[in-house]
């Protein structure tokens, strides 16, 4: 792995939603280029892009028509090659989205692919006759149904594991995987750091199989599309790759593998909700949460380097799920120092650095996440609809996709025009008002971040977790003979200190002004220690 990219704190943007800036209430390229100032000063060296590439939007540009254009609403190729280069100026890399599992079905290739069974574009897709007069096996798609959709033209079904507008690659035909190291290269030639590479263990497929993850070539075709685009880019990958052990995730990333750089883990994600169902909820165990994360540092510390995340565009805020509505400034930063004191590349979503919490949909017109609605419609079965609009709220994709708030101005000021989905502005909560406002998450983050920076046994040291009891954290990271402790109390109550933080230790940072080195630990308190 190459320095910058351990040393790396990457920031999600979410395009439809930052800044829009011609009025037509969609975020755009333009927008995120007039927000760079405000990127660099919140201490992030890393944008992520979710897609901005053509698309229908049957599942917000995660279904992709064109690989190698930008969608009309989000610019043009120049807007993008501009906003590039000024991140670039700024000292800032950019991740792409790949999301090269499935394309849009009015991609030209499936458009070709559906035309005739002798079609040269027929194998891209997965295409199969029926069995016993039904679906070639028993998959579900993400988003509700059988993950097989029946084309009465050729008389076949094809593999679609998300939306049936979202039908997967066959991955197995040599052709695809070269039409796909083309296109990677196309984005990295252009000077582009990286990608994201979205639900990149179902890339292999194993039909018989009870379900897709994890395919007997996914090894062999990451490492191929390594040699051919990453690896001679020096480019930066991360996985998103759900349902994961840490030797797992070993063999992905691992150094002498030649695969990703780096992969997600979402174990405490699923925490406080009912079988990991997203529109249930039940309540958070603490101490689980903090085990998950001590489990992933320990299990990747010799030959892989940990992602620290808890949102993004799939997420409900963190706040919502695993903070304290009675102390929002309080538990955002102690969320904050919690994972981000912890050895590994920080990724921050969008509005996480304000602390923002889950907006209040009022009705399920208001959504517009294809998951969110499905879920809806299925769930109406089983449930009222005075009973489901709190699940929704609860866990929609939407909650995290409503547009950045940046100032008290309508629409928060993200657009001037009429917003693709409501802005759920809270006047305390934005750009503007936390700018001015010392001890707001926003400033807090920044000092973290800057902190970060300056301290590498902070970003870099090997973790021990010390002490994880009734809602009391003590856990260190050790660089040849640096040391630094981090000290949370992740509940609404006073406890002491625990043992382990010796008289002399420097005070770096914590969220509460008058903090003392060894005073017992207030509600949500977080302290991070240099030891000398
Ligand atoms: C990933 C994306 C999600 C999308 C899905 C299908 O999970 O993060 O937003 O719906 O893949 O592309
Ligand atoms: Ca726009």
């Amino acid at each position: 792995m190459l320095d910058w990219q351990k040393d790396a704190v990457v920031y999600q943007i979410y395009p439809k939603s930052f800044c829009d800036s011609n009025g037509d209430g969609i975020g755009d390229l333009r927008g995120i280029i007039s927000k760079i100032p405000y990127l660099k000063a919140l201490g992030i060296n890393t944008v992520w892009l979710s897609p901005c590439y053509p698309s229908p939007g049957d599942d917000n540009g995660y279904d992709i028509s064109d690989y190698c254009d930008i969608a009309p609403e989000y610019g043009t190729l120049d807007d993008f090659k501009e906003l590039l280069g000024k991140l670039h100026e700024n000292g800032i890399r950019l991740l792409m989205d790949l999301v090269v599992n499935h394309t849009s079905d009015e991609h030209a290739w499936f458009q070709e692919s559906r035309q005739s069974r002798d079609n040269p574009y027929r194998d891209y897709y997965i295409w199969r006759d029926p069995v016993d007069g039904h679906e070639p096996n028993g998959w579900q798609a993400a988003f509700g149904g059988p993950a097989w959709e029946w084309d009465e033209k050729t008389q076949q079904y094809y593999l679609h594991l998300f939306s049936k507008k979202q039908p997967d690659l066959n991955w197995d035909n040599p052709v695809v995987r070269q039409e796909i190291a083309d296109m990677v290269n196309f984005w990295l030639d252009m000077g582009v750091d990286g990608f994201r590479c979205d639900v990149i263990n179902n890339i292999s497929k194993d039909l018989s199989a009870p379900g897709c993850g994890y395919g007997p070539h996914l090894h062999e075709y990451l490492h191929e599309l390594y040699e051919r685009a990453f690896q001679p880019h020096g480019a930066l990958t991360v996985g998103e790759t759900w349902g994961l052990t840490p030797q797992q995730t070993l063999a992905l990333t691992g150094e002498a593998r030649g695969e990703l750089t780096m992969s997600f883990q979402f174990e405490h994600l699923l925490l406080g909700r009912v079988g990991g169902d997203k529109f249930r909820r039940c309540p958070v165990d603490r101490t689980e949460f903090v085990n998950i994360l001590a489990k992933w540092e320990v299990g990747l510390k010799d030959d892989g380097y940990p992602v620290l995340v808890m949102e993004n565009h799939d997420q409900p805020r963190a706040l919502s799920r695993f903070g304290d509505s009675a102390y929002p400034y309080e538990s955002a930063t102690m969320l904050a120092v919690l994972l981000y004191g912890m050895r590994g590349v920080p990724f921050i979503y969008q509005g996480q650095e304000l602390g923002l919490s889950n907006p209040v949909f009022r009705s399920l017109s208001e959504y517009r996440d294809i998951e969110t609605i499905n879920a809806y419609h299925e769930m109406r079965a089983e449930f009222t609809e005075e009973e489901l609009l709190p699940m929704m709220n609860f866990g929609s994709r939407d909650n995290s996709r409503v547009p950045m708030p940046w100032s008290e101005e309508a629409n928060g000021g993200f657009t001037s025009g009429t917003s693709w989905i409501q802005c759920a502005v809270d006047p305390a909560r934005t750009v503007a008002a936390e700018e001015k406002d010392p001890r707001s998450v926003l400033h807090f983050y920044r000092r973290l971040l800057a902190l970060r920076r300056e301290n590498d046994c902070l970003r870099r040291g090997e973790f021990a977790l010390l002490h994880n009891e009734d809602g009391t954290v003590l856990y260190q990271n050790t660089l040849g003979a640096r040391k630094t402790l981090v000290a949370c109390r992740f509940a609404d109550s006073e406890a002491a200190l625990p043992d382990g933080v010796p008289e002399n230790a420097a005070l770096l940072l914590s969220n509460y002004e008058d903090a003392d080195t060894t005073a017992a630990l207030r509600s949500y308190e977080a302290r991070i220690f240099e030891v000398c």
